[in-house]
């Protein structure tokens, strides 16, 4: 579904003009759409409702309370990866038993969080996470639910940076020493129980196969460990299926619960899945400005009021995020000359840049661009790098917009600084 269109010329949020919403709330500032979150969440639910399951957000992706809120309601559990999203998790009202814990640094006190709150279980990345998680329950006097992260050595075909599932990544644990730490883990550590294994391959799959090689990779230490007496009870595949941001052929979750259900077929596990991306990447558009113009030997700059500190993926990967003019003005036929622009933000860094050598129609100073594809990995990367007060996120719901976060202000900025009086 698509929720983002031009009428008479203008890009909508749903029936909000974003022309509108510019002028009420400023620029920089974050729209996502309810109804692509609400459709979002019943691909997953619907593609894999004929197998037990479980579909866990990835709070990273996007972590607005008011975005979790939804995605409870909507029968979803939550991927968390710190304490800090399990506070969120929390006030956004999910319950611990749909929420899964992955990441290779947990601290004692983010674990006694979590087995306070009785979550679902553990990723655990490493040996001494094991042993550490094991040591903090038998102090609580708990029995820790727990899944083995396992890196398949799996290339995923994406971007360095988002790829976890290869042997020289620091994710999770070799396949095949896994076998050996469940079996001696579950003679030794009181305190452990094992429910399932976990894992992640890297982010922005447009290929399904690495998704195929890495369930078969599961099955097989599944069904050693059930040899060897220990029956998981779930397996918990990630997230990464990627979407589109350009023009690539993106796979359906369809094909993605085709692929599960026929690998795990006739064995009694509950499929567990951890998206991110997929389920809230195209929920949101980001709104800037152009502040100014600037043309230089043979480059044109639009400079507008958005930074790398709002939308980092551009300079950090190079990420390609399409932009769109806001009003397009077909009368004028002078709009339709396409300019190649440069379009940077205010930061003193040559790489704030949202986008290089990009053909628009013409712009003129104070022209509004959205930037697509900005729902995940978008917001929650944001910083306030140049003392840059965050951007106001506002969620649309057919004609009617709540802002889930204000714009913060300057005293934000400072909150909690010495300020020396
Ligand atoms: N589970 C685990 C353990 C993860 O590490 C991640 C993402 C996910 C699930 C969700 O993956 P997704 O469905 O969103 O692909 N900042 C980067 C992406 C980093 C992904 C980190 N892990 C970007 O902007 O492309």
């Amino acid at each position: 579904m698509e929720s983002f269109i031009y009428r008479n010329h203008n890009l909508y949020c749903e029936d909000v003009s974003l022309a509108a919403l510019a002028a009420e709330y400023g620029t920089p500032c974050y729209v996502y759409s309810k109804a692509f979150l609400r459709s979002r969440s019943q691909a997953y639910l619907q593609a894999f409702s004929g197998h037990k399951h479980l579909v866990c957000y990835s709070v990273k992706a996007s972590s607005n309370v008011q975005l979790l809120k939804l995605f409870g309601e909507l029968g979803l559990g939550c991927d968390i990866v710190s304490g800090g999203e399990l506070f969120r998790a929390k006030l956004a009202g999910i319950p611990g038993r749909k929420i899964v814990y992955s990441g290779v640094g947990k601290t004692a006190d983010e674990i006694s969080q979590a087995l306070a709150y009785k979550i679902l279980f553990f990723n655990v990345e490493s040996e001494s996470e094991l042993y550490l998680i094991n040591r903090v329950a038998a102090e609580m006097d708990l029995i820790a639910p727990v899944s083995i992260r396992v890196n398949p050595d799996v290339d995923p075909l994406t971007h360095p940076y988002i790829s976890t599932g290869l042997k020289e990544n620091k994710f999770g644990i070799p396949i095949e020493c896994a076998e050996k730490i469940y079996l001696e883990g579950s003679e030794k550590l009181k305190n452990i129980k094992f429910m399932g294994v976990d894992c992640h391959i890297g982010s922005q799959l447009t290929n399904l196969s690495p998704f195929r090689d890495s369930a078969l990779r599961l099955r097989g230490l599944i069904e050693r460990l059930a040899m060897g007496g220990l029956h998981l009870k779930y397996v918990d595949l990630g997230g990464g299926l990627g979407i589109k941001y350009d023009c690539e052929d993106v796979p359906e979750v369809k094909q993605l619960s085709d692929i599960f259900t026929d690998v795990f077929e006739g064995l009694d596990l509950t499929i567990v899945l951890e998206p991110g991306r997929s389920m809230v990447g195209n929920s949101a558009v980001m709104l800037t400005r152009v502040q100014f113009l600037k043309h230089t030997s043979g480059k044109n700059f639009a400079i507008v009021d958005a930074g790398m500190n709002d939308m980092l993926r551009p300079s950090l990967y190079g990420a390609f995020q399409k932009i769109d003019k806001v009003d397009i003005n077909f009368e004028n036929s002078a709009q339709f000359s396409d300019v190649n622009y440069d379009i940077v933000g205010p930061i003193c860094e040559s790489g704030d840049f949202l986008a290089k050598a990009r053909s628009l129609p013409k712009l003129e100073q104070g022209d509004l661009l959205a930037v697509r594809g900005a729902g995940a990995y978008g917001f929650s990367m944001s910083s306030t790098y140049n003392s840059r007060p965050r951007p106001v996120e506002l969620l649309v719901d057919g004609s009617s917009v709540t802002v889930i976060r204000e714009r913060e202000t300057y005293e934000d900025l400072v909150k909690g600084e010495n300020l020396g009086r």
